[in-house]
């Protein structure tokens, strides 16, 4: 099978200053990658925040350097010709505020179309048809500042795709979008790479729930290392087994209005409690690209990093099932 990206023992470091300039601390962002992505196949990197997704990514589209190891697009090493690569790829990240806000959103992409030397009829059209797959055709004239997040992703989407890139990277293309919109973003992704299957997509998310969506095949990345690379379904079955969150939040109930001579009443706080149970359904399948196919919203279950905290504000503790042992993942 032929490779669209092959990466070897890839490592990258980030020297941390200390107070004063001393004490120069060194992170590995990534230790020793491996990895292999099959030509046409949609491979997630599912990982934590942290874990070094976009670090992978800037270094695969030439953003970034690595420390050592080699890593190749298209069978075109990333560091020496870097050019070669960029001719082949396109990048779309999540929580993006790309674009200039006195341009239309047709403008933009017309303006990004010539600097990839799109030739004009081509551009055009590829152009229109995808603002009328998006759903963009009225919004066409209007000013990307008034545009809604997710409006924007889907025109920075329109962007990645409108130079035909061989290799397309998505770095959590659904990162701040509701549930609909993120929903309607994996649509898109889907229907572009059913009409383009020659393509190759390397997609990054912290949601198991998108990764088994959309990918057909997954690695599991923490701290800068490669845990697991499987498909979704050889993946589940890995973690076949119950398992019980405890999600606990401080909630602060402000009064709405002051009452009559009063003055305003406290603040009540109370902590709430929930207890979510995952149940894998043994031999349930899930769908790759392309096999039969299940959209899912993302959910706290379905989380990699239990102990993520959304906006700082809930902790998730994972504990064993009454009669279990903590497993300590
Ligand atoms: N420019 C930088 N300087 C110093 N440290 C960095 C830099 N960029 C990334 N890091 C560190 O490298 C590690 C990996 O970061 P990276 O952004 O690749 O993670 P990620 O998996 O994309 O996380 P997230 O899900 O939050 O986007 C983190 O510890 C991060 O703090
Ligand atoms: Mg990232």
């Amino acid at each position: 099978m032929t490779s669209a990206v092959t990466v070897q023992r890839l490592r990258r470091e980030f020297k941390l200053r200390g107070r004063g300039g001393h004490d120069r601390k060194t992170l590995v962002a990534l230790a020793d990658v491996d990895l292999d992505i099959h030509q046409r196949e949609l491979f997630g990197l599912l990982g934590p925040n942290g874990a070094g997704k976009t670090t992978l990514i800037k270094i695969l589209c030439t953003l970034l350097l690595p420390t050592s190891g080699t890593a190749e697009v298209d069978g075109i090493d990333v560091v020496t010709e870097s050019h070669r690569v960029r001719e082949r790829i396109n990048m779309v990240s999540g929580g993006e505020h790309s674009g200039y806000g006195i341009l239309t959103l047709r403008e933009h992409l017309w303006l990004f179309s010539q600097l990839y030397g799109i030739p004009t009829s081509v551009a055009r059209e590829r152009i229109e048809d995808m603002l009328g797959v998006l759903g963009l055709k009225e919004a066409a004239d209007e000013k990307i500042s008034t545009l809604s997040t997710g409006m924007r992703q889907k025109m920075n989407l329109i962007r990645g795709f409108v130079c035909d890139p061989k290799i397309l990277f998505l770095d959590e293309p659904t990162l701040g979008l509701d549930v609909q919109v993120a929903r309607e973003v994996r649509t898109i992704v889907r229907d572009w790479l059913a009409r383009s299957p020659e393509k190759t997509t390397l997609l990054t998310t912290h949601y198991m729930a998108e990764a088994e969506a959309l990918c057909d095949r997954v690695a599991i990345i923490d701290n800068g290392r490669v845990i697991a690379c499987d498909s979704p379904e050889n993946l589940k079955q890995l973690l076949n087994h119950e398992e019980v969150y405890h999600v606990e939040t401080d909630l602060v109930l402000e009064p709405e209005r002051s009452l009559p001579g009063r003055g305003r009443p406290a603040a009540v706080r109370c902590r709430a409690q929930v207890e979510l149970r995952h149940h894998p359904v043994p031999g349930h399948h899930g769908s790759g690209r392309r096999g039969r196919r299940r959209d899912c919203a993302p959910g706290v279950s379905g989380q990699t990093g239990a102990h993520r905290h959304a906006d700082g504000a809930v902790a998730g503790r994972r504990v064993p099932p009454p009669g279990r042992a903590e497993t300590g993942r």
